[in-house]
């Protein structure tokens, strides 16, 4: 608390209060983060977005929100979870702001079970609306990299986007260059990354709730798991490795690189402000495409229609 309370002085100097809130998210994994420290520093600077992700139990983000609501109440709580159920769970104790919908493709942790948000996010939609909470703005969040993945999103249902990965290559990050690196270097994100437990276990046992693994690039620390090496050796080599001097990630990378599914169209460094701006425009201009596309589509079945009377499927699909 003490590191985030240093970060958000500074950004308290760089940006303006807008609505009285600090214009910047913050993210709180609740179990693991002590909610009576959490509460003075989310009461001092006041962010716009208090982001909760991976709660022991569904029921401590009722709890959570509650307590930031008090503190905080111009503040807006986002909830990021990764199954209909959550969504609905999550719906019903504490009504959140925005709830994130987290698919399978995400880089980092989420749930191990899951689905991508291409079925995900719209079965959360028409679930959330036939209990009454259809007014509970959705994001997406999962694989997304591009303007043409975040149209998608759109297209599913989604008010906004989340972009992680996307992230690892922008100028501002503080990560590793072999982290970066390593980002920019991977190719084909189905078969560069993986889910898996073992990145959490590589420091000592797995402290994440049940429900959670994490997406990353596969390592030599996930092939000796799958090998069947012993946790012990894996561990052994894994802290080597970080004192070497590559950290982890030289040419055997045993540090673990969290990175979702779309990093393979992640490959060159940018500031933050023009990665926005660029998946933005590409957005808007693939929703352009598709209205055109859909409008000659339209055309062509009229036309159709013109000459014979009925519109057949096959010229639909032409
Ligand atoms: C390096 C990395 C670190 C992450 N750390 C967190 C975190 O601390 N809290 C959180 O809620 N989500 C975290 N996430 C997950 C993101 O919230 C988001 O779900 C994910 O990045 C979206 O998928 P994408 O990486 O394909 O864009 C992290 C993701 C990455 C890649």
């Amino acid at each position: 608390m003490d590191e985030l309370s240093g970060q958000l002085r500074i950004v308290e100097h760089e940006l303006e209060r807008c609505n009285h809130v600090l214009p910047i998210g913050v993210g709180l994994l609740p179990f693991v983060s002590k909610l009576e420290k959490a509460l003075p520093v989310l009461e001092k600077f006041k962010p716009a977005v208090v982001w909760l992700f991976a709660a022991n139990d569904f029921d401590d983000y009722k709890t959570w929100s509650a307590r930031v609501r008090e503190v905080t109440p111009r503040s807006k709580v986002w909830i990021q979870v990764g199954s209909v159920f959550a969504a609905v769970a999550v719906a019903k104790s504490c009504r959140p702001d925005v709830l994130v919908i987290q698919g399978i493709d995400a880089g980092g942790h989420g749930f191990e079970k899951g689905a991508s948000i291409i079925s995900l996010l719209p079965e959360v939609a028409d679930t959330l609306a036939k209990h009454g909470f259809g007014d509970i703005p959705l994001v997406a969040s999962g694989g997304i990299v591009d303007g043409r993945g975040a149209a998608a999103a759109l297209a599913l249902g989604a008010q906004g986007v989340v972009m992680g990965t996307r992230f690892l290559a922008a100028k501002e990050t503080i990560i590793h260059p072999g982290y970066r690196t390593a980002v920019l270097a991977a190719t084909d994100g189905g078969q560069s990354t993986v889910r898996a437990k073992i990145f959490d276990e590589l420091r000592g046992p797995n402290i994440w709730p049940v429900l959670y693994d994490g997406r990353g690039l596969v390592t030599e620390s996930y092939n000796d798991h799958a090998a069947g090496v012993d946790i012990a050796q894996i561990r052994s080599l894994h802290a080597d490795a970080l004192k070497s001097e590559h950290a982890g990630f030289g040419e055997s990378r045993r540090a673990t690189v969290w990175a979702g599914t779309g990093v393979g169209l992640v490959n060159r460094v940018q500031p933050a402000e023009d990665i926005v701006t660029e998946v933005r425009n590409g957005a808007f201009a693939a929703l352009d495409r598709m209205k055109a596309k859909v409008i000659r589509i339209k055309a062509a079945v009229w036309s159709r229609i013109d000459s014979s009377g009925t519109a057949s499927p096959r010229v639909i699909i032409q």
